[in-house]
C-alpha cells in the first residue's frame, strides 16, 4: 500500500557549498518522483534539514528548527523529518535522543539512499539511520567506501541558476587541523576520477551552463590517476578547459601548503581560470597555527602568497581566518591582523572560535578566550578587512571590468516583478576576480560576458553601467579592461 502525502517538500541547508550542492542533488532526486519545493514548511508532507557542524551556531539553528516541528505529525501523521549532512554523520543516534521525531538521519556519504528512506520512513513508519564508518572504525579503504561521493546527472530546469553549477571533484579531507569536524563528517579524502568530471561538466555546458566551480574541501590537494597518468587539479583544469561553451572555470577552496607553481601556471596560462584564489590563511600567528596543526608557518604563507603575486598579478586572493582559538594572545591577534594588511585580501570570512566535540583542539586544548574578546577581535578584523575592501573597490571607480552575468541582482528578485520584457532591470555579474557588479540591463543578458563601466563601489560590491559603444576620441585611449 502507497500511503499518500501531498507531494510537498521542504528543504532548509545551512552550510558550505557542498551542502548546498548536496541539497540541489537531493531535491533534483526527489523532483523525479514527483515532489515539489515548498518555501512553507507547515505545508509540507516532506521536510529535510541538510546541516552544518563547523561550528556550533549552525546546529543550534537546526536543533531549533526541529524543536519547532515537534507537534507537526500530530497534525500531519504522514510527514517525514529527515536530517541529512554532517550533523547527521556526526550526531547520528544523539539526533532521535534530541527530536524524537524525525525519521531519518542520512550521513553525507548516504545522500543517494534518501528517496528510498523516505518512503520507507512513510510506508512502514520506520526509522532510520544511515551514516558512514568513523575514522577509527575500519580501515582506510573500507571508512572511504563507506563514505560515497553522490554525482548523479541533474536535470537542467533543477538547478538553481541555468548559468552556473558547481561540480564536486573531490569529497573528505586528511588535513585533520585540530579544530576541525570536516575530517569525520565528510571522511576520508577522495578525488573523482577526470573522465567523470569531464562529462559531467560537459552535460551541464550542453545544457547552457557557462560557469562552474569546482569543489573540495581542499580542492588544490585533487589527485588521481587515470590511464596511467596521473592528474593534479593543474591537469584537470587543463583536462576540461576545452568543453565547448564554459567561459569560466573557478575553484575552492584551497589549502595554503598545496598551491603548487604548476596549479599557478595553469590558472595564469588556462584562459577561463578565474583570477581568483580563496586560500585560507585561519590565523597571522606561528603559535597559533602549530596547535592548529595547520602544516605551515606564516613565512610558508607569505612565501606561498608572493608566489601567487608574482605569476598572477592581477589575481584577487580572499581567505578565512579563526579568532580566539584557544591561546591566541593580543598578539597574535594583531599578528592576523597584520596579515590582512599585508595581502590585502579582497574579502575574508570571519570566525569566532567554536569548540567541537570529536577534535583534537576540543580534547587537548582549553577554550580560554571570552566570549566578549572574540567578539571585540572579529569586529575588529572585520572593520580592517571591509577597510581594505572598500579602498580596493574604489581602485576600479572609472574602469571597465567584463563580467559574467548572473541574472537578477537580490534587490529586483526581491520586487519579484521582472521579466524578460520588461525595460532595464537591476542585474548583478562577477568579474573574473569574483568581483560582485550590480549594473542596469536587460535579463535576456544573463548568462553572458558584458563590459561595464564602475562608478561607484561598497566594500562588497561595484556598481557600474553597461558599456553600450566604445568611441575613441582624439588620441585618448580607452581605459583597459581590469579584471
Ligand atoms: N570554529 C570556528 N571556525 C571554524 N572553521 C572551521 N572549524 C571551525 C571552528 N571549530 C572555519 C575555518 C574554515 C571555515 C570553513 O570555517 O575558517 O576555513
Ligand atoms: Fe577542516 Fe582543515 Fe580540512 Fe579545511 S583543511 S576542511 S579546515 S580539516
Amino acid at each position: 500500500m502507497t500511503v499518500p502525502h501531498n507531494g510537498k517538500l521542504f528543504i532548509e541547508t545551512v552550510g558550505c557549498q557542498m551542502n548546498m550542492l548536496d541539497s540541489e542533488l537531493v531535491v533534483g532526486a526527489l523532483r523525479k518522483e514527483g515532489y515539489s519545493l515548498t518555501d512553507d514548511v507547515q505545508e509540507a508532507d516532506t521536510v529535510l534539514f541538510n546541516t552544518c557542524s563547523v561550528r556550533e551556531h549552525a546546529e543550534h539553528k537546526i536543533y531549533s528548527a526541529l524543536g519547532r516541528l515537534k507537534y507537526s505529525k500530530l497534525s500531519r501523521p504522514n510527514q517525514v523529518i529527515g536530517v541529512l549532512g554532517c550533523m547527521a554523520q556526526k550526531d547520528q543516534e544523539l539526533i532521535f535522543q534530541r527530536a524524537p521525531h524525525v525519521d531519518m538521519v542520512v550521513g553525507t556519504g548516504q545522500l543517494a539512499e534518501v528517496p528510498r528512506l523516505i518512503g520507507a520512513a512513510r510506508e512502514h513508519r520506520e526509522r532510520s539511520l544511515a551514516i558512514s564508518l568513523d575514522r577509527k572504525e575500519g580501515t582506510r579503504a573500507e571508512v572511504s567506501d563507506s563514505f560515497q561521493s553522490y554525482d548523479p546527472l541533474r536535470e537542467p530546469e533543477m538547478r538553481p541558476s541555468p548559468y552556473q553549477a558547481f561540480v564536486r571533484i573531490m569529497i573528505g579531507c586528511d588535513k585533520f587541523c585540530t579544530y576541525c569536524v570536516v575530517p569525520m563528517t565528510r571522511g576520508p579524502e577522495q578525488s573523482r576520477p577526470p573522465k567523470d568530471i569531464r562529462r559531467e561538466v560537459q552535460i551541464l555546458a550542453d545544457q547552457g551552463v557557462k560557469e562552474v566551480t569546482l569543489l573540495g574541501q581542499t580542492v588544490n590537494s585533487y589527485k588521481v590517476t587515470q590511464d596511467g597518468k596521473l592528474y593534479r587539479l593543474s591537469d584537470l583544469l587543463e583536462y576540461i578547459h576545452d568543453v565547448d561553451g564554459i567561459l569560466r572555470l573557478k575553484f575552492v577552496t584551497n589549502f595554503p601548503k598545496d598551491m603548487t607553481d604548476d596549479l599557478l601556471q595553469a590558472v595564469r596560462d588556462l584562459p577561463k581560470c578565474a583570477q581568483y584564489l580563496h586560500v585560507p590563511a585561519q590565523s597571522g600567528c606561528n603559535d597559533v597555527l602549530k596547535r592548529m596543526k595547520r602544516g605551515y608557518t606564516i613565512e610558508d604563507y607569505r612565501e606561498m602568497f608572493g608566489r601567487i603575486r608574482n605569476t598572477l598579478p592581477n589575481a584577487a586572493v580572499s581567505s578565512d581566518f579563526i579568532v580566539g582559538f584557544c591561546g591566541e594572545t593580543e598578539e597574535a591577534h594583531q599578528k592576523s591582523l597584520d596579515l590582512i594588511r599585508e595581502c590585502r585580501f579582497k574579502n575574508s570570512f570571519i570566525f569566532k572560535y567554536s569548540p567541537r566535540p570529536g577534535t583534537k583542539a576540543n580534547d587537548l586544548l582549553v577554550d580560554d578566550i571570552p566570549e566578549d574578546v572574540k567578539k571585540r577581535r572579529n569586529n575588529e578584523m572585520l572593520t580592517l578587512q571591509n577597510q581594505i575592501s572598500a579602498e580596493d573597490n574604489a581602485a576600479f571607480i572609472g574602469r571597465r571590468v567584463e563580467v559574467l552575468v548572473e541574472g537578477l541582482s537580490k534587490s529586483e528578485v526581491k520586487r519579484g516583478d521582472a521579466s524578460t520584457d520588461a525595460g532595464p532591470v537591476q542585474l548583478t555579474g562577477r568579474t573574473t576576480c569574483d568581483r560582485i557588479v550590480v549594473f542596469n540591463g536587460n535579463p535576456r543578458l544573463a548568462g553572458s560576458l558584458t563590459t561595464i563601466s564602475v562608478e561607484d563601489c561598497t566594500p562588497t560590491t561595484l556598481i557600474g553601467s553597461i558599456v553600450t559603444h566604445q568611441v575613441q576620441h582624439g588620441s585618448s585611449p580607452l581605459l583597459p579592461i581590469l579584471v
